[in-house]
């Protein structure tokens, strides 16, 4: 088995987790004020845990919920076992499950799947990026004021001021629109398959972006931090766009 066609058994295992747990009754905990986590986000993320270490034992793991696992290796295996939870746990359909592996500076992978829709997003490096068996590729839209992008907000949002609002209102104003769906993962996805032109966002976590930022990339699409910038992982601020609009959406940014 390739770690492609392990990383998209395991999103689909995952899959089939979390529709079983939408079904029945969730219980919603805060893990601070207002970030929700479920009972689902755990399970889900041992399902993915344990198929990694039963697999390949020596790849060290960083998860969303706790399951870090240090191993002396270049192989890091990010993952967001729910992405999305504040969607599942109101039961709004827009979340995904987000898988992606590194080698160590280098992106190897992503798999990013909504199994609401059955849409499997994979990539790895150099080979292209697909959804289910179609190959994806960004969109065209030339401009910034004929584009649809989307973004997110912090769960701090109510108690500090660098919350994106300045900037959501602006590009509200410029673009045909901005959409605030709430997987991170699954916008980038959608930024990889044309259906949003871009995406941006501040605060985010390796296991938000590293799986989706690869689908964007191997789509022909364009990553940076807010200033352009190269992006990794690690850098909470993310631009990815069809490369086309990447510019102006930087400068409308900083302003
Ligand atoms: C969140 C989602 C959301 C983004 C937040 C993330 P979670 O992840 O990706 O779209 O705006 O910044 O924390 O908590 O649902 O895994
Ligand atoms: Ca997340
Ligand atoms: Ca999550």
């Amino acid at each position: 088995m390739t770690m492609l066609s392990f990383a998209i058994e395991t999103a689909r295992r995952a899959g089939a987790l979390l529709l079983d747990g939408l079904a029945r009754r969730r219980t919603m905990e805060l893990k601070s004020a207002y970030e929700v986590v479920t009972e689902i986000d755990r399970d889900s993320e041992a399902l993915i845990v344990a198929a990694i270490r039963r697999t390949f034992p020596d790849h060290a793991i960083l998860a969303e919920e706790g399951g870090r696992v240090e191993r002396e290796s270049p192989f890091l295996w990010i993952i967001d076992p729910l992405d999305g939870t504040n969607n599942y746990a109101h039961g709004f359909p827009f979340f995904s499950i987000s898988i992606a592996l590194m080698e160590n500076d280098t992106l190897l992978l992503g798999v990013v799947f909504d199994p609401l829709r059955n849409e499997l997003f994979s990539a790895e490096r150099g080979a292209g990026a697909w959804c289910n068996e179609q190959r994806l590729r960004v969109s065209e839209t030339p401009t910034l004021a004929s584009s649809l992008v989307s973004t997110g907000f912090p769960y701090d949002y109510a108690t500090t001021a660098d919350n994106n609002t300045r900037q959501f209102t602006r590009l509200q104003a410029r673009t045909q629109g901005v959409r605030r769906a709430g997987s991170a993962a699954l916008d980038l996805a959608y930024v990889a398959a044309g259906r949003l032109d871009a995406h941006w966002e501040l605060r985010l976590k390796p296991w938000d972006t590293a799986a989706g930022a690869l689908l964007v990339l191997e789509a022909g699409g364009r990553l940076s931090d807010w200033r352009g910038a190269p992006w990794n992982p690690w850098n909470d601020r993310l631009v990815a766009s069809n490369g086309r609009i990447h510019d102006e959406l930087i400068a409308a940014l900083a302003e």
